[in-house]
């Protein structure tokens, strides 16, 4: 299964920047360049900050240009989302029976099922995942049988290790953590946003995951300060390459970026 992962796009309508990146502008290049090489994706997740603002002319462009993608797509909800302004301009994205933006796929035989989870928390920058939410993913869970499951959402669940986010994560994620660990099938990936950052790991417990660094304004790394350094960089998604017995993560991080040289197949040894 070929899923195209993008994060944190933080659309503004009008041409308005954040941080001075056109937000807009970065996520139409991302969607064009996934309409044109990858037309064969199954499917494509957004993992929330679909806007910046909260502003329905936001969610009005981000639903324009979400819709030059023929795949089908799965939108989550992050911090600067607001669900009562997503469902009026998607009324027909699958939500659970509490109107949570959560939902689930099932995936070819073994590549298993998918977990789209809506971890936002209207008013809080970290996330929570309620007792509401966290009983619809132990059913989910539990239909999975022995059967693995990789998952979605915009917050991580535990720290990545970088200061400035230590109290913006998914907060008292106990529970939810146990869930995962206790899964019969497995679990095998965790994918979110949130940080702007791109990296990888392994939770305690087991439990990999990958964070995308997103469409929008980017942040520096340092490690010695939990003050934050935003910079523009440079539009990112990640190709997840799911099969049966494999699973690769690809950066596609170089678009509109100058191409110096081609060379011919290598042919080894
Ligand atoms: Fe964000």
């Amino acid at each position: 299964m070929k899923i195209i992962h993008l994060t944190d796009p933080h659309v503004r309508a009008h041409g308005e920047c954040v941080r001075t990146v056109d937000t807009a502008t970065r996520f139409a290049a991302v969607v064009d360049d996934v309409a044109r090489r990858h037309a064969d994706a199954d499917l494509v997740v957004v993992t929330g900050d679909l806007v910046g603002d909260r502003e329905p002319a936001s969610y009005a462009l981000f639903r324009d240009l979400i819709g030059r993608i023929r795949a089908p797509v799965r939108l989550l909800m992050g911090n600067h989302d607001r669900r009562a302004l997503f469902r009026a301009a998607f009324p027909d994205h699958p939500i659970d029976a509490d109107g949570f933006i959560q939902s689930c796929l099932d995936a070819p035989g073994p590549q298993g099922r998918l977990l789209f989870l809506d971890s936002l928390e209207e008013g809080s920058i970290g996330g929570r995942l309620c007792d509401r939410r966290l009983a619809w993913i132990a059913a989910r869970l539990a239909e999975a049988g022995d059967r693995p499951v990789t998952v979605f959402l915009h917050h991580p669940p535990l720290s990545v290790g970088v200061p400035h986010f230590v109290n913006i994560c998914l907060h008292d994620p106990e529970g939810f953590l146990a869930l995962l660990r206790a899964h019969r099938g497995g679990i095998r990936h965790i994918f979110f946003g949130h940080i702007h950052i791109p990296v990888s790991g392994v939770y305690p417990g087991g439990l990999p995951y990958t964070a995308a660094r997103g469409s929008a304004h980017q942040i520096l790394l340092d490690f010695d300060t939990d003050a934050v350094a935003w910079a523009s960089g440079k539009a990112n998604y990640n190709l997840i390459d799911l099969g049966e017995d494999r699973l690769a993560v690809h950066s596609f991080d170089f678009l509109n970026d100058e191409l110096i040289a081609r060379g011919p197949p290598c042919a080894g040894p």
